[in-house]
């Protein structure tokens, strides 16, 4: 029996980096995967196919994580699709960077919009198909799931980035509020804080070896992250090994939030 045996799992924001490699992670442990994505089909549609490639479950829904209406509509997808949802992956997410002085309202509200408003409309509909389905003893021991993608940022200050640092800091707010909410309904909820992970979303702080360099000095492993080290630690944190894990933070990230500046002196 595979950890996520038969496990329907939606993953929003999965056409690309990490949610891509969640997505694929999941089903390799037997989840049946929904790969949602707002423009980017071909990527879409090239994760379902990987899935499929190795006798994975996988189908792509298409949806603006900060819609409500389409939220809605992709929820009902996939009940349509799969009878019910089990685990959740709050995972969509983008950076819309400027300072404080030159940043737009539209910057502003496009970061909040789908970091964390996206967060709390995925989750208020799998919450409620939760609750109305419970436990299914032969699947697991929680009545569902859900992993919210926060960041190194929900807790590391990042000046250029304030719409993006508020975005994740709110994130583990409202992550640790609905746990507490629905920890009686046996649903577990928690977070994944990646540090740098090469995905497209940073590309400019790693495609070259000087920028590479820079970077690894705020990473004492000495290692930038990639996709599937985040892939691994969603699939523990959905599986039944982590029963008693519930309202905290992940951080899965070569030890950024050491404050490595402080390693040698301070
Ligand atoms: N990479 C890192 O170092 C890092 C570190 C910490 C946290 N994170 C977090 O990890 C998550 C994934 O980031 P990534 O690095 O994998 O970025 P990425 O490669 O740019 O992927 C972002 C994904 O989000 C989707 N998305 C964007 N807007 C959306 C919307 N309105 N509705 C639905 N999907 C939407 C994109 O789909 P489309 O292309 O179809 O729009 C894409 O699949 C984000 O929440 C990010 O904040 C990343």
């Amino acid at each position: 029996m595979k950890r996520l045996q038969d496990r329907v799992t939606l993953v929003t924001g999965s056409s690309s980096g990490i949610g891509a490699a969640v997505a694929e992670s999941m089903a390799a442990e037997g989840a049946k995967v929904v790969v949602n994505y707002a423009r980017s089909s071909k990527g879409a549609e090239a994760v379902v196919e990987k899935i499929k490639a190795f006798g994975g479950d996988a189908i792509a829904v298409q949806a603006d994580v900060s819609q409500e209406d389409q939220v809605k509509n992709m929820f009902q997808k996939v009940i349509d699709t799969y009878g019910t949802i089990d685990v959740l992956v709050n995972n969509a997410g983008l950076q819309k960077d400027a300072n404080l002085v030159d940043m737009t309202l539209e910057q502003w509200n496009k970061v909040i919009d789908v970091n964390l408003t996206g967060q709390f409309l995925c989750a208020r509909e799998a919450a409620k198909e939760f609750i109305r389905r419970g436990v299914t003893p032969e699947k697991s021991c929680a009545a569902g799931v859900i992993i919210c993608m926060s960041s190194v940022h929900e807790v590391i200050p990042w000046a250029g980035h304030c719409n993006y640092a508020a975005s994740k800091g709110g994130v583990m707010l409202f992550m640790q509020s609905i746990a507490q909410e629905l920890a009686a309904y046996k649903i577990r909820i928690n977070s994944i804080a990646p540090g740098a992970i090469k995905t497209p979303i940073n590309k400019e702080a790693w495609e070259t070896p000087e920028a590479e360099a820079e970077l690894l000095k705020l990473i004492p492993y000495n290692r930038v992250g990639v996709p599937e080290d985040i892939g691994k630690a969603a699939v523990w944190l959905a599986s039944d090994e982590a029963e008693y894990v519930h309202g905290t933070t992940i951080f899965v990230d070569g030890g950024m939030t050491l404050y490595p500046g402080f390693a040698t002196g301070g």
